[in-house]
This record gives structure tokens, sequence and C-alpha cells, in this order.
């Protein structure tokens, strides 16, 4: 077996539980606005029963596609990863309909999956169909880090809740399904709490206890190492924040999930006019709400990924400080620095220093290691012309 080398170290999949609550169009998005910062980007289309991203990218469907690769006709995903219009966007096709691929078998799911991580790139974004299927899951949780995406309607949200709950029980049948006893037991989950869904950690965390107390803090430390992002779409900022609460709340009461959400992406009627040039749709008059608010979406999302070295980089930094609360927001920062980075008489300099060279202070919070929102502009992300 030739050796497959780890070449990304970030793949992102995108999935939603609910069909039409805008995965495709954001995985498209999502990859072209961080093509334009620079990073080298692959979307690949997991919709294995309804690939469309091809339409979505203006790209013909008449090319190489998962198809050649999951029936043998090549020997690498290499091989299928053709370019987009879109500098730095290359994209995987999963155009062309064949059984297997809609249900792919336990080995063809490993071996995409490994095949998936050893593409060079920087971000290798995943979009994934609807529904919960095991492969669906099985990417999703596979991923390093995975984008719920969902729409205000009480359908679509609780398919959200849902795909979270299948998706945090898949990963605790990977890991314990090996276990004698515990394995038996995370394997039917489903029915043992087939009346009350929302009381299944419990029980298992319970059980777990029973029958093998120093197995327990592991089945804490899948929860809480699994941290999707949510993203609502289709919803006016006034609007989300009553629904994150929700959302954010019960996954974490219930589950032990924390969800970090990365705010909320309009609903703009002219979208439907770009379906064969999404990428088109962010560069357009129509787009503009729509890419500012992506913009504060992706730059979260890097926040959260990368260190404030490169956040230096990726994100303009801070130069807009009007506003006296971004100045009380930066002099607690300040104050909250540790002592041993800091000591007293430095941050009353560092807060003084604000009312007149405020840049220079941001600077000096990112080389501290600080990483918040408010070092970097709202519509700050590095894009290349
Ligand atoms: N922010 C938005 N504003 C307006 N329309 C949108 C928005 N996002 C998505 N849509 C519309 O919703 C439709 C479905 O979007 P998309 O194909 O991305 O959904 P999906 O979740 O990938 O669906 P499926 O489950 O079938 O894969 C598209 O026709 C698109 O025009
Ligand atoms: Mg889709």
């Amino acid at each position: 077996m030739s050796e497959l080398q780890k070449k990304c170290s970030h793949i992102l999949a995108v999935a939603g539980g609910k069909g039409g609550v805008g995965k495709s169009i954001f995985s498209v998005t999502l990859s072209t606005t961080l093509a334009m910062m620079g990073y080298r980007v692959i979307v690949v289309d997991l919709d294995l029963g309804g690939a469309n991203l091809h339409t979505y990218l203006g790209v013909m469907d008449r090319m190489p596609s998962l198809f050649h690769f999951i029936h043998k006709k090549v020997k690498s995903l290499n091989d299928i990863v053709v370019k987009t219009p879109i500098a730095n966007l290359s994209f995987i096709s999963g155009a062309h309909y064949s059984p297997a691929m809609s249900n792919p078998a336990a080995e063809l799911k490993v071996k995409l999956i490994r095949h998936l991580y050893a593409l060079d790139a920087d971000f290798i974004v995943i979009d994934l169909g609807a529904g919960m299927d095991l492969s669906t899951l099985d990417f999703f949780i596979f991923s390093d880090r995975g984008f719920l995406v969902t729409v205000p309607e009480p359908g679509a949200v609780m398919n959200a809740y849902r795909f979270i709950q299948g998706a945090l029980f898949r990963k605790m049948v990977t890991v314990f399904g090996q276990h004698k006893e515990i394995g038996a037991i995370v394997r039917d989950l489903g029915q043992a709490c087939a009346h009350d869904e929302s009381a299944m950690l419990s029980w298992f965390v319970n059980r777990v206890k029973e029958i093998d107390p120093e197995v327990f803090p592991l089945v804490q430390e899948v929860s809480s190492r699994f941290q999707p992002f949510l993203v609502l779409n289709r919803i006016a900022h006034e609007q989300a924040q009553r629904l994150v609460s929700t959302l954010t709340g019960h996954c974490s009461n219930k589950y032990a999930v924390e969800i970090k959400y990365l705010g909320n992406l309009p609903d703009v009627k002219q979208l439907t006019s770009f379906l064969l040039d999404v990428p088109g749709f962010l560069k357009s008059t129509a787009g503009k709400a729509y890419f500012l608010s992506l913009k504060s979406v992706v730059r979260r999302f890097l926040i959260d990924l990368h260190d404030a070295n490169v956040l230096a980089e990726k994100l303009n930094i801070r130069k807009d400080f009007g506003d006296e609360k971004t100045l009380e927001t930066l002099s607690d920062i300040i104050d909250r620095l540790d002592g041993d980075i800091i000591n007293d008489a430095g941050k009353k300099l560092w807060k003084l220093r604000l009312f007149f060279k405020p840049v220079e202070v941001v600077k000096f919070l990112l080389k501290k290691g600080v990483k918040e929102d408010i070092l970097f502009e709202s519509d700050s992300l590095n894009l290349k012309k």
C-alpha cells in the first residue's frame, strides 16, 4: 500500500441536517473568500447523492469527478482536482451518480478520508448532503472542524439539534465501540432511549460510570472536544440572537457540546440570479450585504483557528477607535492580562497609550497573544486583489 502523507490539517465540513438550508452556497462562498485571502483551497462535493457544486461554481459537469476515484479509474484524488475561475480555488466534483457513491462502504469512506488529508491545500472544504446518514456523520466527525448551517425555521433548527446529537453519538461509537461492555451499549443507544432522546447523554454517562469509571473522563473529553461552528443563514442580525441562545444552550445542557456561533448571513433574493456563478454573487452589488456578513463569519472562524501572529498577517488590525466602548473594552483586556506578562505599572502605561496611539496598543496586545474580535476591523479580511 502506498504511503499517503498527511498534507492538509484543516478539513472543514459543512453540514446542517436539513435540505435546502444553504449548505452548498455557504461552502462555495466560504471557499471563495478564503481563496481571495490567498489561502489555497479545495472545495469538495461530498453530497454524494445530490452533487450540485459544479453548477454553483459555473464549472461544466464533463470533468473528472469522485465517480472516477470511487470506481478506480484514477489512483489519487489529485487526479480529479480541477481548477475554478477563482485564483487559489480548486474543486473536486461529485457529479456523475452511481449507487456506490451515495452510500459508500466503510472501507471506501476511510480511503476517501485518508486521501482528503493527503491533498495539498491550506483548507479543504467539504460540502455534505442533507440528512444524517452514516457517511455524512462520519465525514463531519472526521473533519478538523464542522460548520452547521441552518435557517430560522422550526424544522431546520430541530434537524440541526438532531445532527449535533447524531454526530456526537457517532463519535462516541468510534471511540468506545472497541470497549467490551461499553461498546455494546453505545451501539444500542438509540433504542435504549427511544422515548426520550434528550436523556441519552446522561443515561450513557451514568452507565459508563457504573461499568468502567476509569473511562468516564474520556466521555467528557469527547463531548468537550467536539466544537462545531454555527452559521445562521437567511436571517437578519437582530433576529438571530434568540435563536442562537436556544440552540447553543440546548446543546450545552443536553449534550455538553459547546457550539460556537460565527454569525448570520442575510436573505438576499437576487442570489437566485447567480446560481451558475455563486462566486460572482460576492463581487456583485446585490451580494454586498451578504459578503459583509460572510467576512465577519470568516474573521471569527480565523480568530478561533490561528494564533495571534498569523492573525496579524491575515486580518486588518483595528484603526477605527471612534467609539468609546471600543477603548473601554481594550482597557479591560489590558487589565485582564496576566501579571507574568506585564506588571501593574506597565498596564497603566498601555492604558494611557490607548488615548494617543491606540494602533500601537492593538499591536502590543496581538504580540502578547491576545486574539479577540475587537483587535480587528469589522470588515477586516486581507483580501488579495
Ligand atoms: N442567504 C441566502 N439568501 C437567499 N437565498 C439563499 C440563501 N442561501 C441559500 N439560498 C437559496 O437556497 C437554495 C438552496 O441552497 P443550497 O443549495 O445551498 O442548499 P443546501 O442546504 O446545500 O441544499 P441540499 O440539502 O439540497 O444540498 C438556493 O437556491 C439558494 O438560492
Ligand atoms: Mg447542497
